[in-house]
This record gives structure tokens, C-alpha cells and sequence, in this order.
């Protein structure tokens, strides 16, 4: 593979250093999704700039026109400090006609609302946990159709923020405290689900036009403490003390029937179609004892970190670390080309 000139953009505060030498598990695991990008294409040969971006558009715009690089990789989760305007920043690279890597802006917005994906994922008849969603301020009153246990969340933000024990609510009383808090400090509007009990599964999916599946992959809570909730809260996402405390561990996911994987998989890239994913994502789910699997929701441009999930998959199956990155960034620059010719 021919050397590219890669910009990768980050938060300023993920800046990742030249080496992970002397920095503690918690400060490593801040940055290492940046850290493991960066070192890894670097070592593959390509000349690769990291570029902090927070609310400034300009340093991005000069980049493009003065260094020009073949492709532009953003590992950006906010702006302004907002999620939401992930898709933006991704606007501005396509309107500059710069290839990039990961999800087109169409695809970030319709994954985004954790409503709207899963009315237009409910519109092909793919299950979906129901729910309700509270705007500001409004009024909370369970409908009769939800039965408790519920899950509490926010409406659009990621990563497990604002997600806690205290997020499944089994009284009324506790569902409007736990509405108010999303509203109050998390200040966006809340989505109340219901509750499903099963096990944590995640699909990872590659491609624009021809998808690549990853294997069924499974989080597993080996030892959550008395009466705790098998979810994946904000510690477990992000605290490696907890989850080693906790034997929060991931991997393939063990005895399903090859039906069921087959059907799983399947579901997995309808799913990344009918929210017009492209670039690579993670589609999420929760399996019921049944067998049914729930969509929870979509994550275009997950985690890839190399020992997260979406790495860990696609290395099962023969994919290594720096051929998954080298994948990644050659959809941005098929995405961009196909685009120019079709024009
Ligand atoms: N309807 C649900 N039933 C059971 N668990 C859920 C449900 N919704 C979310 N969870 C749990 O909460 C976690 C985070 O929810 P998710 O919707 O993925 O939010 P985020 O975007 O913050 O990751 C999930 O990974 C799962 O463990
Ligand atoms: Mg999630």
C-alpha cells in the first residue's frame, strides 16, 4: 500500500503522546483509541498528523488546503462540547470534498436519536425494546403500555453518559427522579425503554456498498455485585479498575445456534443499511432468553481502540489491527472517488 498522508483529528485533550511509557492504566485508557490509531498507521509506513479540534473550524480548513492529505480520519466525538455536532464537522470535510474515514453525516444523524433509529429499524419489523420519549420539562407520566422494569436514558448522547445502576427504575417514583436527572444535568431530553433482560450483544459491520460482518460478540458481567443490573453503565465502559473488579470482559459470543448467529448478523446489516451507515460501525443488541434479539442502538464510527470490541472482532476472524485501519481508511477514499465519478 502506497504511503498516505493522513490527518487525524482528535479532541484537544486526546492528543495522544509519542509513547504510552510512564502514564497510569485510567490516563492511558483516556487516549488510547488515539494513541492506537496514530502509532499503528504511522508504523505502517504513512505520514500521519494529529490535528485537536474543539470549536474551531479554520485549523481543519488550512490542513486540508496546505498539507493536503489523501484522507482524513476523525476520531472527533464533539464540538463545541457536543455530541450532536459530530455530523457537522463530517458536513464540512465532504463539502471541502476531502475523503474521510467512517460515517457519512446522513447516516451519524438518522443512528444519533435513539427515537428515530429505532422507528425507521421498527418500520422493516426488526424488534425494538418499546419506549417513550420525555421532552424538557414535560411531564412524566408512564404510559400503560410500558410495564416497569424501565431503562432511563438520554435522548442522544453516547458512551454510557448519564447511564448508572440508578437508570433501571422498577417504581414510578423512581422513573420521574431519574427523568428529571437526564433533563437537569445530562440537559437533554430523556428516552424511557423498556427494560430488556438478556444478554449484551454487539455486531460489528464493514463496507459502504458490500458489508462485511464481524462475529456475534458478547459483554459479559461475571461479578456485578448483589442486585446490580447487567448493563453497561458508564463505569463499565470506562473505569479498567471496575472492570477488572467486576469481570467485565468481552469476546466471542458462546452457544448460540449457527441460526441464530446467521439471523443476528443478518438483522445487523439491515439495520446499518436502513440508517444509511456507511465506513465501519457497531450495531448493538440485547438478546432475549428467547432467542429474540433487540435492537438497542447503532454506533457509526465506534470504539476502535485495538482491545475494544469492534477490534477484537474483526482480529477473531483474521482481520489484524493495522489491516482494519488500512480498511477503514480505503472506504473514506472509495466513498470520495465514487462520489467525484458519479458526479
Ligand atoms: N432497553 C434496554 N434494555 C436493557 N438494557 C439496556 C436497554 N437500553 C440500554 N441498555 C443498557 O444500557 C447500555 C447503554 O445504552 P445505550 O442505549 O447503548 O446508550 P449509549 O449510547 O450511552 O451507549 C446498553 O449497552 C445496555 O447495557
Ligand atoms: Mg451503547
Amino acid at each position: 500500500m502506497k504511503p498516505l498522508r493522513v490527518l487525524v483529528l482528535v479532541h484537544p485533550d486526546l492528543m495522544p503522546p509519542e509513547s504510552s511509557k510512564g502514564f497510569s492504566d485510567q490516563e492511558i485508557n483516556n487516549w488510547k483509541t488515539e494513541y492506537d490509531v496514530v502509532s499503528t498507521l504511522r508504523k505502517a509506513g504513512h505520514d500521519v498528523k494529529p490535528l485537536g479540534v474543539a470549536d474551531e473550524l479554520k485549523p481543519i480548513r488550512d490542513e486540508v488546503e496546505t498539507w493536503k492529505p489523501d484522507v482524513v480520519v476523525t476520531l472527533l466525538e464533539e464540538f463545541h462540547g457536543e455530541a450532536i455536532y459530530d455530523q457537522n464537522v463530517v458536513s464540512f470535510l465532504e463539502l471541502m470534498r476531502v475523503p474521510y474515514t467512517g460515517c457519512n453525516p446522513r447516516g451519524l444523524m438518522l443512528a444519533r436519536g435513539k427515537d428515530l433509529s429505532k422507528t425507521l429499524v421498527h418500520y422493516h419489523r426488526i424488534p425494538v425494546p418499546a419506549f417513550v420519549v420525555f421532552p424538557m420539562r414535560r411531564k412524566v407520566r408512564r404510559p400503560a403500555r410500558l410495564a416497569l422494569p424501565l431503562i432511563v436514558k438520554s435522548l442522544n448522547e453516547d458512551g454510557s453518559y448519564g447511564i448508572s445502576q440508578a437508570s433501571v427504575v422498577d417504581t414510578d417514583e423512581k422513573l420521574a427522579e431519574r427523568v428529571n436527572f437526564i433533563h437537569e444535568r445530562i440537559g437533554t431530553p430523556a428516552i424511557v425503554e423498556q427494560y430488556i433482560e438478556g444478554r449484551e450483544i454487539y455486531v460489528g459491520v464493514v463496507g459502504n456498498d458490500r458489508l462485511r460482518v464481524l462475529p456475534v460478540w458478547e459483554l459479559t458481567f461475571g461479578n456485578m455485585a448483589e442486585g446490580d443490573w447487567p448493563i453497561a453503565t458508564e463505569k463499565v465502559k470506562h473505569d479498567p479498575h471496575y472492570q477488572e473488579r467486576r469481570k467485565i470482559l468481552h469476546g466471542p459470543a458462546k452457544d448460540l445456534s449457527p441460526d441464530l448467529v446467521a439471523r443476528i448478523q443478518n438483522t445487523a446489516k439491515r439495520i446499518y443499511k436502513t440508517l444509511e451507515l456507511d465506513g465501519y460501525a457497531r450495531i448493538d443488541f440485547r438478546l432475549s432468553a428467547d432467542g429474540t434479539p433487540y435492537f438497542l442502538e447503532a454506533n457509526p464510527n465506534p470504539e476502535i481502540a485495538a482491545s475494544e470490541e469492534f477490534a477484537a472482532a474483526a482480529r477473531h476472524v483474521g482481520i489484524t489491527y493495522p489491516d482494519l485501519l488500512q480498511r477503514i481508511l480505503t472506504l473514506g477514499m472509495q466513498r470520495a472517488a465514487g462520489r467525484v465519478s458519479a458526479a
